[in-house]
């Protein structure tokens, strides 16, 4: 029977990039939904900017801007790199939109006219100089309990203790630096208490995991407490219709926000809302979200929800934390790793793979290890899966391009498609870790038929071309059986087969129950290629490198890595000529963190499209670079083939136009006696070996 379900993921806040924890978490849930729609369902994907509260406001003006123009370019950069990573959302929307101010001021009202909401006066920390009251985190000062200075004002990390910001000692606001002093004012209030006999039932009839269930009781037990809702002007949000210069706390229109892109996605598509939102049998409503946010999801909102009139969720699945080489990803340790940093190097679809092959269903945290990234994704998607097609398909060409009328081993296909019921219940139980195993030991049986049956012999002996076609269109079809149960993991490579073997070949879960025989099918395409070991070492960014791209390598010295080559020299000594500027100052520090290696060139060629760009491919010992570096106009190719550069090995890569700029030839500039403005590359003595450190 065909369900009806609508799905969400956590609303990225409209103030900072995506970066691996959003993405982990946009890729389980796009797995999800790509699968229920294989299976038939009707599945809707929405989600939203989260663009309300302090934090946006604050950071507009420091930008000088306005908190509109934030997050509207803040929706330009998210698009693009959840566009990256294959999410298919059937609509994206903002919590800053009509609808969702509708639908806020609708369950507001309602909550109110039930006697759910009341109000009382709170005292808080308030900057005088800024005119505002200030959330916890935004007051600073030493803990009350173990004095450690430069805490904020809701709790410690060095003691653990938390409390409230008037318990700081030397509290100051981050926002001027003021000290803050301490105001009334009243505030409105959601009374969760009220919906206690309710959320009990709802935890045992919804779909949560057990550790989910076991954190909810613990809360029960704690005690349900009211919920403050409202903020003191200024503030960026909806201001509260009956309180004027209130405004809803960010986290009560927050996950309205589903409702909100919900409700646009039915003007776009004529989708009958009370249908989703009023009933909760007629459809199913899921969210997706990490462990931090389960409170809101679990207690206020279906709370919400069910005073305000509306269903609840049916399920939200919650997930762990994404660590980087076993430990929280850290700016310091350069693991923060933004979507568009991993974009700039890398596709979207391998670390979709990954991903999906690490994530359980439970809410353990989850580890990224670069080296396993590279390793399975190599050894999954190149060496197993793909490899099946690739290698049979000549046999199908040769044969003029068309398929055989009968599999020569109908046993083992029904061996293939004969679990996939259980592998849909990995999916609907988000336990991909588990499908992927599966899928993964078909793949290894798959492999063994081909290595075993032989067919690039078969296919020498003229007589036997018959049976080498037959067996390359039944690893093709194990192929396609594969594919199809990870086509909600790889959308891409399953467009690039689709277009080879037909796009009906992947079109549902159950159409594997027909295999493709006695059909022309086109022309081989490359599925994927191997991940570079190189460029995903690259994704973690070293203290000492800059976290933007850095420009194009240039064919200048920085004066911090060779002040004595090809600029006046800036000492008291020398002739200093009239225009010279004195090099800024670094220091030794600053110098250690240049990584200067000598690398051979073992392939140098002109770039098309290009007058000044030469690429250079780099051998620097362990591995190799490319690098593009405009010099192009002083050095012909052929002379640099074979000869020593330095390079800075430790600069980020850049995506350019030609391809990825992965370090910088140094070289000094200037003109060279009596000759015109030129370039010199920077040369080591001979018997250096690739590699070599330069300091
Ligand atoms: O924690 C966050 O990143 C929030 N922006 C998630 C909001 S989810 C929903 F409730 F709106
Ligand atoms: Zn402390």
């Amino acid at each position: 029977m065909s369900r009806q379900i609508l799905v969400t993921h956590a609303l990225p806040y409209a103030n900072g990039p995506l970066h691996f924890g959003h993405i982990i978490e946009a890729v389980q849930t796009d797995v999800w939904v790509r699968f229920q729609k294989l299976r038939g369902h009707h599945c809707l994907f929405v989600c939203a900017e989260d663009t309300h509260g302090t934090p946006i406001m604050i950071r507009a003006q420091q930008e000088g801007i306005t908190p509109e123009q934030l997050i509207a370019a803040s929706a330009t950069d998210h698009a693009r790199d959840y566009e990256g990573f294959m999410i298919g959302y059937d609509h994206f929307h903002s919590t800053h939109s009509a609808e969702n101010r509708e639908h806020t001021y609708a369950l507001y009202t309602t909550l109110r006219d039930k006697g759910h909401i009341t109000r009382r006066s709170v005292r808080q920390a308030y900057d005088e100089q800024a005119g505002m009251f200030l959330p916890d985190r935004y007051v600073r000062g030493n803990c009350p309990r173990c004095d450690a200075a430069d805490q904020y004002g809701d709790s410690c990390e060095v003691c653990g203790a938390t409390y409230s910001p008037a318990d700081l000692k030397n509290a100051v606001s981050t926002v001027t630096g003021t000290t803050p002093v301490l105001r009334d004012s009243d505030h409105l209030f959601f009374k969760l208490g009220d919906f206690e006999t309710m959320l009990r039932q709802w935890l045992t009839d919804s779909h949560l995991q057990e550790s989910v269930q076991a954190k909810l009781a613990e809360w029960f037990e704690a005690g349900l407490k009211d919920w403050d809702i409202s903020r003191d002007s200024p503030y960026f949000g909806f201001e509260v219709p009956d309180a004027p210069g209130k405004y809803f706390y960010v986290w009560f229109d927050a996950p309205i926000g589903y409702i909100g892109a919900f409700a646009a996605l039915c003007a776009k598509r004529g989708l009958d809302f009370d249908h989703w939102w009023k009933s909760e049998t007629a459809t199913e409503l899921h969210h997706f979200i990490g462990k931090d946010i389960s409170y809101f999801h679990t207690l206020f909102w279906p709370a919400v929800l069910h005073g305000g009139g509306l269903r609840r969720p049916t399920a939200v699945h919650v997930h762990g934390f994404l660590t980087v080489d076993g430990a929280k990803m850290s700016k310091s340790r350069g693991t923060f790793i933004t979507a568009s940093r991993y974009l700039q190097l890398l596709p979207g679809e391998p670390l979709r793979y990954y991903f999906a092959a690490k994530l359980t269903g439970g809410i353990e945290d989850i580890d990224l290890s670069l080296d396993d990234f590279t390793a399975r994704v190599n050894s999954d998607i190149v060496g197993k899966l793909v490899n099946i097609a690739s290698r049979c398909a000549p046999f199908i060409e040769r044969a003029g391009g068309h398929l055989a009328d009968t599999l020569p081993d109908s046993a083992l296909y029904t061996r293939f498609i004969e679990g996939r019921e259980h592998l849909a219940s990995l999916y609907e139980a988000r336990d991909t870790a588990a499908l992927v195993r599966e899928v993964m030991h078909l793949a290894d049986l798959a492999n063994q038929y081909v290595d075993q049956q032989k067919p690039w012999i078969m296919a020498k002996d003229p007589a036997r071309s018959d049976e080498a076609r037959a067996v390359a269109t039944q690893a093709i079809n194990l192929f396609r059986v594969l594919l199809v149960y990870l086509s909600p993991i790889l959308p891409r490579i399953t467009q690039t087969a689709a277009g080879w073997l037909g796009e009906d070949a992947f079109a549902s879960w159950d159409s594997v129950e027909t295999p493709l025989t006695s059909r022309a099918i086109g022309k081989y395409p490359q599925l994927a290629t191997r991940l570079d070991p190189a460029l995903v070492k690259q994704l973690v960014v070293s203290p000492a490198t800059p976290a933007a791209p850095p420009a194009p390598a240039k064919a200048t010295v920085k004066a911090a890595a060779t002040p004595a080559v090809g600029t006046p020299p800036a000492t008291k000594a020398a002739p200093v000529a009239a225009t010279h500027q004195e090099p800024a100052m670094i220091t030794i520090d600053d110098f250690a963190k240049l990584d200067l290696r000598a690398a051979r060139v073992l392939e140098c060629s002109r770039v098309e499209g290009s007058d000044k760009l030469l690429c250079f491919k780099l051998d620097l010992g362990d591995h190799q670079r490319q690098v593009f570096s405009g010099i192009a106009a002083s050095y012909a190719p052929e002379q640099l083939i074979g000869r020593f550069v330095v390079m800075v090995a430790n600069l980020a890569p850049r995506k350019m136009r030609f391809g990825i700029s992965e370090g910088m030839v140094l070289c000094a500039s200037g003109k060279a006696e009596g000759g015109p403005d030129t370039v010199f590359l920077l040369s080591a003595d001979s018997g250096v070996q690739p590699g070599m450190k330069i300091s």
